[in-house]
């Protein structure tokens, strides 16, 4: 699918991921780019885009994914000139990392991973991303259906690209439990709207990075990166959200590509 002239949605885009893939997706010609955040940083972020480009395609949208009407209002701007929006990457993401069950020392008592934290970080990372994406399926669908269209046919070209971002760490690893389970729903998720949205012409995948240079990952400290991070990873290096950006362009620019794709430097962690 062209990236070029195509509009564009993009959720944490204030930071990392989400703002590297933003500036790709404008430097390779998105007529609008919808930068959602829940930070304000995302409308400076959206205003270096344009001055940097000389455009004024970026628009920033300061608010939580996780509220529907806000989602509804950001679709509606984006498709306020009768333009459906093409390219779907909700990249908004949190981390709440501890042990599922953690012994306290003192007392001997079991420390169960409390069921709020997994409960916010499923409505962040996998039911919000979920829905940003059946609402550019939906009003593609809406669409065809006003016009008399049914079922599409590849000699209407690709109409929209919805890419989730999984990670490693959906394949397990220690300390996220709440993250991990919902990286890997992310799949499920991923693989019933590639079957059902395709429908409507839209298609779905999953890229599953390796530990990236964000202030996600940074987060954890150059402690944890070094003795956790670094020595698992082929290339000894945290990867940079660049070359993250590239291959979520690349995914959506050549819809020959399906499935998940895995973006982890070569990451292998320890089996224990
Ligand atoms: N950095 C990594 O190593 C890595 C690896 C694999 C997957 N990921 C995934 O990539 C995505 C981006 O992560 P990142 O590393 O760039 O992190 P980041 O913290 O730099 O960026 C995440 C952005 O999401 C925004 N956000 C969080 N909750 C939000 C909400 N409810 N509504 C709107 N915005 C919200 C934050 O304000 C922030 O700007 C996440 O889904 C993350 O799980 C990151």
């Amino acid at each position: 699918m062209e990236i070029k002239n195509k509009v564009a949605v993009v959720t944490g885009a204030g930071s990392g991921i989400g703002l590297a893939v933003s500036r790709h997706l404008a430097r390779l010609g998105v007529s609008k780019l919808g930068m959602v955040d829940i930070d304000q940083n995302v409308n400076d972020a959206a205003n270096t885009i344009n001055d940097e480009l000389g455009t004024d395609i970026a628009i920033s949208f300061t608010g939580d994914t996780t509220d529907g009407k806000f989602r509804k209002d950001v679709y509606d701007t984006l498709c306020s000139d009768n333009k459906l929006v093409n390219i779907c990457v909700p990249c908004a993401g949190i981390t709440r990392d501890a042990l599922a069950v953690k012994i306290n020392k003192e007392t001997s008592n079991a420390e169960i991973y409390p069921e709020e934290e997994f409960k916010l970080v499923m409505d962040v990372n996998l039911i919000a991303p979920v829905y940003w994406a059946i609402e550019m399926v939906a009003r593609h669908a809406e669409l065809r259906a006003k016009q008399g269209l049914k079922k599409w046919s590849p000699d209407e070209h690709v109409q929209g690209t919805i890419i989730f971002i999984g990670s490693v760490s959906s394949q397990g690893n220690k300390g996220q439990i709440s993250y991990a389970s919902t990286k890997a729903g992310l799949e499920g998720a991923a693989a019933t709207l590639t079957k059902e949205a395709i429908f409507h012409g839209v298609r779905c995948g999953v890229i599953h990075p390796g530990f990236t240079d964000t202030p996600m990952v940074r987060a954890l400290g150059d402690d944890y990166i070094n003795k956790h991070i670094l020595q698992y990873t082929q290339l000894g290096r945290l990867i940079r959200p660049d070359e993250i950006a590239e291959a979520i362009c690349f995914m959506i620019a050549n819809s020959a590509v399906s499935g998940n794709l895995w973006a982890d430097a070569g990451w292998h962690p320890a089996a224990s």
